[in-house]
């Protein structure tokens, strides 16, 4: 069988792994033999040329340091203060500094040359997310053969918003120079067709021709997943029982309403503390009966937009606590801090309300997290946004439009009185969609269609 190499900016560290998709894509590498290649999470003097190996509890990664300006213009610059935004419809928040495509390429070459001399001929490649669209075409121009794959795992924007992006032409034939394209979404894939078929060929001036050519490339959904069966047991394990416990005594005989999300704009929270803020001005009866939590870790915080986020999330907050609370009563907690995973599975097993609210989101697996974690006797409500890919996969949460903060409101006000039975069907048909989108087979199903086993491993690119 022919080894998988996993590429991502970021590359697992030692200890406790955080996240479903590390945990998934670790499983394949040790039963492919293959290594994963990315970021070293160091900064550099001078531009590395190789990679080094570590062995990560087990399994192999090589790491590439970055110097400090390359790192700039590719991670803070180009990927997150460019594609970031525009892939999320949010071209308010970009910052168009063109000469950052220049390092985005410069990293992405860099990556490149010092993959390729760690490359079998038939190893097959697998390229995620953003800051790496033009891999494939820097390891084809060095003469690479293999079968590579690139997964998007944030929304494919409008063709709007591509234009925006300095050089999204160039962007679009790296993307076709991948044998497979996976997006999370079909609302994905459908932008990307209109994109390919329609407006490229007015604007490039014609497809499948020596612009941009996507005919050997194929494009399909495949929407990620976690593990909900790890996390009903991680939920139930003593450190998970311990928070809960914790937190029981703080709440007393208030239903919990909490949303988890990296400090992110596109996550929506401001809009959703305002949804909030509504529930508690549209009907008395649930102040002090009901209480928000909302962990929410901070994240590329050396972006000016970032920061401002933060500070719209500390200003709504505390309009909302200035509002509700009383001297024995806080109507909401905020807790800019990351915690681990059984932690967090104790809080949303614990949790009447998860309140999954992005404005637009690639998947949101804090929703697929929240269904495992639920107690099957008394499962909670997820609230959800329809305009993460997590909307495609589970239609029996209350859907919403993050963006129409009483509708929002509405929504969490049926959570909170929705009787057992109704919470015990919708979960019911959430934990069967969450177990058949698991992650494990995500990864496969990624895997065999990029290099099914009957199929010679070398690209026809
Ligand atoms: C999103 C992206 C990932 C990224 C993660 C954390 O989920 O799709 O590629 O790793 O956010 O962001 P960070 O910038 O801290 O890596």
């Amino acid at each position: 069988m022919s080894r998988i190499v996993v590429v991502s900016n970021r590359t697992p560290g030692k200890g406790p792994v955080a996240g479903g998709l590390a945990v998934a894509l670790r499983k394949v590498l040790s039963e492919r033999e293959g290594f994963w290649f990315g970021w070293s999470g160091k900064l550099s003097e001078q531009p590395a040329r190789e990679a080094h190996f570590e062995d990560v509890d087990g399994m192999q990664v090589a790491k590439i340091d970055l110097t400090r300006d390359d790192h700039h213009a590719y991670y803070a610059g180009f990927s997150n203060s460019i594609l970031w935004p525009s892939f999320h419809l949010r071209l308010d928040l970009a910052t168009i500094e063109s000469h950052w495509y220049e390092g985005y390429r410069r990293v992405n070459g860099q990556f490149a040359r010092a993959l390729l001399p760690l490359l079998k001929p038939d190893d097959i490649i697998w390229v995620h997310d953003y800051h790496l669209i033009p891999l494939a075409s820097e390891l084809r121009a060095l003469g690479a053969r293999n079968r590579i794959g690139f997964y998007l795992h944030i929304p494919f924007p409008t063709a709007d918003a591509l234009y925006a992006i300095p050089n999204h032409g160039e962007l679009m034939r790296d993307l076709s120079r991948y044998d497979l394209i996976g997006f999370q979404a079909n609302r994905d894939v459908a932008a990307f067709r209109e994109f390919a078929e329609h407006q490229a060929p007015s604007t490039f001036g014609g497809l499948n021709t020596k612009h941009i050519d996507f005919s050997r490339t194929d494009v399909e959904a495949f929407p990620i997943g976690s593990d909900p069966n790890a996390f009903a047991k991680l939920a139930i394990s003593p450190a998970a029982t311990k928070m809960v416990h914790r937190m029981k005594r703080a709440l007393g005989e208030q239903n919990l309403i909490l949303g988890v999300d990296r400090l992110d704009y596109s996550k929506g929270l401001p809009q959703r503390v305002e949804a909030y803020e509504k529930l508690l001005a549209n009907n008395h009866r649930f102040r002090r009966n009901v209480h928000m939590l909302q962990v929410a870790p901070p994240s590329r915080d050396t972006i000016k937009e970032y920061q401002e986020t933060s500070d719209q999330l500390d200003a709504i907050c505390g309009r909302v606590m200035g509002e509700f609370a009383e001297p024995d009563w806080a109507p909401l907690t905020y807790v800019k801090r990351a915690y681990g995973q059984p932690s967090l599975a104790g809080l949303y097993r614990l949790a009447r309300v998860g309140l999954v609210t992005p404005l637009r989101d690639g998947m949101n697996l804090v929703a697929h997290e929240y269904i495992g974690a639920q107690n099957p006797e008394n499962p909670g409500v997820l609230v959800l946004s329809r305009f993460a890919g997590a909307a495609e996969i589970f239609p029996e949460a209350l859907l919403v439009n993050p963006f129409d903060t009483d509708e929002t409101a509405e929504a969490l006000r049926m959570a909170l009185d929705m009787n057992l039975d109704e919470r015990k069907s919708r979960w019911q048909s959430l934990m069967s969609a969450a177990r058949t989108h698991n992650v494990d087979d995500w990864a496969i199903s990624f895997l065999d269609r990029l290099a099914p086993a009957d199929k010679d491993k070398s690209s026809t690119r």
